[in-house]
Parts: structure tokens; C-alpha cells; sequence
């Protein structure tokens, strides 16, 4: 009997799962709306352009090699990536303290992980919905740490539960809890606080002294605006004395996917507490992955360095954004033509990938067995799915699944 033959089994990933089906589907009209990769016209994966130069300037360099980063990572990168989330000068920067991390699932584990050994929290308060891996993640690092949720979305009106939000937060959280913040284009319901929300929400973190801990995995590709998708944390960042960590990937704004690009940022406040912190994050990254990975560091770090590229890789992000919105309106226009029972008009003003969709499990799972059409079960489309050769069919395919009455 072997020592591990009692374990307990979960079911597995349902993202990735859906992936694997999707690949295994012969049905030539497929449609993949299940994992939040971007996708190009043709629905399939896309090089951006800034990545591809960087690409060929920094392989055709003979003295690149493949030496380790330092622990705490590529240099370039970890002030490239300051910048770019907090619009940081040195100066602002003084007290923040950052490692490079395995994307930003990395940042996120390395960040719970950090907490849990430096704070040891009550309580970790998470967006209800969110993404997935944010329980995963606070479940495998601290079991006893208490999962909470916050009720961020109302499933029937499609908009955020702004004030049962902050009642939640002011009434149920305790000081040092730790609150889970998606910078923008929150994930799975692609709506995010206006700033007067998020001015509201800072300032309940600040009264009962929370820890917020900023989630940024689309920054700039959620709306194609660095600056805009920046805003709350930037707005936590200089207008509140908090101390916060943000989990910042660079796989979706960079296409960088299999690359694994991240950094975890704590901010520390004062210079004593960054030089402990920093040295508190080497251990720990140190025992676990020894130095992060270098490719997908340099062409990062290439593409925010140089002005050419960068001006590249902002248009690259408004490709991406424009694409994305219009193909909600695509969307929307189908299914108001089918004349599609429910409520649709939030695909139109949801940010970034996803939108909720409120279809019920078996509609799913007929849009998935009868027209080939992939979905996350809790009913989350990713709208980069969606092109001009298949918007239509997946409109007329959601209309059909919610007229056809159910089967006994
Ligand atoms: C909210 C959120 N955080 C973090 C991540 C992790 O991204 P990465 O691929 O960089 O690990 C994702 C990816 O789907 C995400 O949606």
C-alpha cells in the first residue's frame, strides 16, 4: 500500500480541463470562451509586435547567456515594473520593496506566503466571485488562516454590491485582516469600483487598518490605458499611509503567457522595514524557486526600457483593447437581434476579457455538448474567444440554449 494512496482527490482544474476538451474537439465551427488568453482575429494566439522586436534584438546578441538573476531578480524589471504600477520616481520607490516571482500566480503565493509567516492574519478577506486560484493558493500556504469573502457582485443585476461591500469590510473585518483587491478588470465579472468607490473602500482600509493586497494581472490591457488601469493602487499608494503588496503579471498585457513574468511588490513605508522585507522574500523565494526565470525578464525589461518599444507595446495594447470591446458590441448587437431572453447589456460596458454571463449549468453544458462552445461553469465568457467568423454563431447558439425549454 503505498503512502499516499489516501489522498484526498479534487476535481481537476476546470479551466485547464476545459482547454484540453476544446483541444480534442473535431466540430470545425469550435469556439473556445473558457481561458483568459488573448486571442487574434482568427482566434489564435498572438505575438505582440513590442515582444517580437525585443525578441530579435536581445537573441541576436552574442553575450546573452543563461546565467542565473540575482535572487531578487532582474534589476531592470523589478524598476520597470515600480514604475509602471505606481508611476514611482526613486524617491516614491524608497520604502517599496520587490522580487520577481513566477508570474503572477507567483506573486500571489510568494505574497500569501509572506503575510502568513511575517503577519500571520486572521483572516484573508476575497472578492465574491473571483478567480480561482485565490483560495487555492491562501488555502495550501495557511489552512488556518479564515478565507472570508466580500459580496463584490450581484449575479442578477450584473453590477457590484458596492454597499454590502463596505458594510461587510467595516463591520465583519478586523485590523491586520488582509483584503484581496483585482486592480482592474476584475476577474470573472469584468466590473471594477468607480473611483469614487475606490476612494470609499481606501478609506475603510485605512480606518480599521487592513492590508490590502492588490491583484494586477491586466494592467493596460484591460482598458489599452496604463495610467487609468493603475489608478487604485495608485490612489492607495499616495493617498493613504497603508502598507499594501501588489501581485503584478506580465502575462496577459505582454502575451508572455508560458513565460512566467511577475513581481510582487510589498510597500513598507519606511526604509528599516523594505531592507527586512526584502530580506524576509529572499529567503523565502530562495527555498522555493532559487532565482525566477530570465527570458521572459529581459524582454520585459527590454520593451519598457527602450522609448521605440514601448510606444510599440502601448499601441499593442490598444489592439488588443479596441479588439476586445468590439466584439462585445458584436455580441450584444447578435444576441439583441436573436431577440435573447435575459440581460445582456453589461457585455457592452464590462472591462477587459470577461463577463458573467448568468447561464445555468445545463444551459452550458448544451452550448458545450450540441455547439461545441467552451465556458467556464460558473457561466464566464472570455471575450477573446469571440471573432467576426464566429460571433454570430455563438449568439445564435446562446439564444437557442435559452429559449429551448428544459429537458425533463
Ligand atoms: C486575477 C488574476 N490574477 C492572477 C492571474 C495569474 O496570472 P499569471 O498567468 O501571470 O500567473 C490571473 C490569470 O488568469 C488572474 O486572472
Amino acid at each position: 500500500m503505498s503512502l499516499f494512496a489516501n489522498l484526498s482527490e479534487a476535481e481537476p482544474d476546470a479551466a485547464f480541463a476545459l482547454i484540453e476538451a476544446y483541444k480534442a474537439d473535431n466540430f470545425p465551427f469550435k469556439v473556445d470562451l473558457s481561458p483568459g488568453f488573448y486571442r487574434d482575429e482568427d482566434a489564435r494566439p498572438w505575438i505582440l509586435p513590442s515582444v517580437e522586436k525585443a525578441k530579435q534584438q536581445l537573441w541576436s546578441d552574442s553575450t546573452t547567456d543563461h546565467e542565473h538573476l540575482p535572487i531578487l531578480g532582474h534589476t531592470a524589471l523589478l524598476d520597470r515594473a515600480q514604475s509602471l504600477i505606481f508611476g514611482a520616481t526613486c524617491k516614491d520607490a524608497a520604502t517599496i520593496a520587490s522580487i520577481q516571482t513566477i508570474a503572477g500566480t507567483g506573486a500571489n503565493h510568494l505574497g500569501a506566503l509572506f503575510l502568513a509567516k511575517a503577519r500571520r492574519p486572521r483572516s484573508v478577506w476575497i472578492s465574491d466571485p473571483t478567480w480561482i486560484n485565490h483560495h487555492e493558493i491562501w488555502q495550501w500556504v495557511d489552512s488556518r488562516i479564515e478565507r472570508q469573502t466580500y459580496p463584490y457582485f450581484n449575479k442578477q443585476s450584473f453590477t457590484i454590491n458596492f454597499e454590502d461591500t463596505i458594510s461587510t469590510l467595516k463591520l465583519k473585518a478586523k485590523e491586520g485582516d488582509i483584503v484581496i483587491f483585482h486592480g482592474c478588470a476584475h476577474n470573472p465579472t469584468g466590473i471594477d469600483f468607480t473611483k469614487d468607490q475606490w476612494k470609499a473602500v481606501a478609506a475603510v482600509c485605512e480606518e480599521k487598518n487592513l492590508v490590502p493586497f492588490f491583484d494586477v494581472a491586466y494592467q493596460g490591457f484591460a482598458t489599452g490605458d496604463l495610467a487609468e488601469d493603475a489608478w487604485s493602487v495608485r490612489h492607495f499608494f499616495y493617498n493613504t499611509s497603508l502598507e499594501m503588496l501588489v501581485a503584478q503579471s506580465f502575462s496577459k498585457n505582454f502575451g508572455l503567457y508560458g513565460e512566467r513574468v511577475g513581481v510582487l511588490h510589498v510597500v513598507c513605508r519606511t526604509e528599516i522595514a523594505k531592507s527586512k522585507t526584502l530580506n524576509m522574500l529572499s529567503r523565502l523565494s530562495r527555498a522555493e524557486i532559487t532565482t525566477a526565470p530570465i527570458n521572459g525578464a529581459r524582454i520585459v525589461a527590454k520593451v519598457l526600457g527602450d522609448a521605440d518599444l514601448k510606444q510599440q507595446w502601448q499601441k499593442d495594447l490598444l489592439h488588443m483593447s479596441h479588439r476586445m470591446k468590439s466584439m462585445r458590441k458584436r455580441l450584444l448587437d447578435a444576441l439583441l437581434k436573436y431577440q435573447t431572453p435575459g440581460s445582456w447589456d453589461h457585455i457592452l460596458t464590462d472591462i477587459g476579457m470577461f463577463s458573467m454571463t448568468g447561464l445555468q449549468p445545463d444551459q452550458i453544458r448544451q452550448l458545450k455538448g450540441i455547439y461545441h462552445i467552451y465556458l467556464l461553469p460558473s457561466g464566464r465568457i472570455s471575450i477573446t474567444g469571440l471573432t467576426e467568423h464566429n460571433v454570430e454563431y455563438v449568439a445564435m447558439s446562446i439564444n437557442k440554449v435559452v429559449t429551448t425549454p428544459k429537458l425533463k
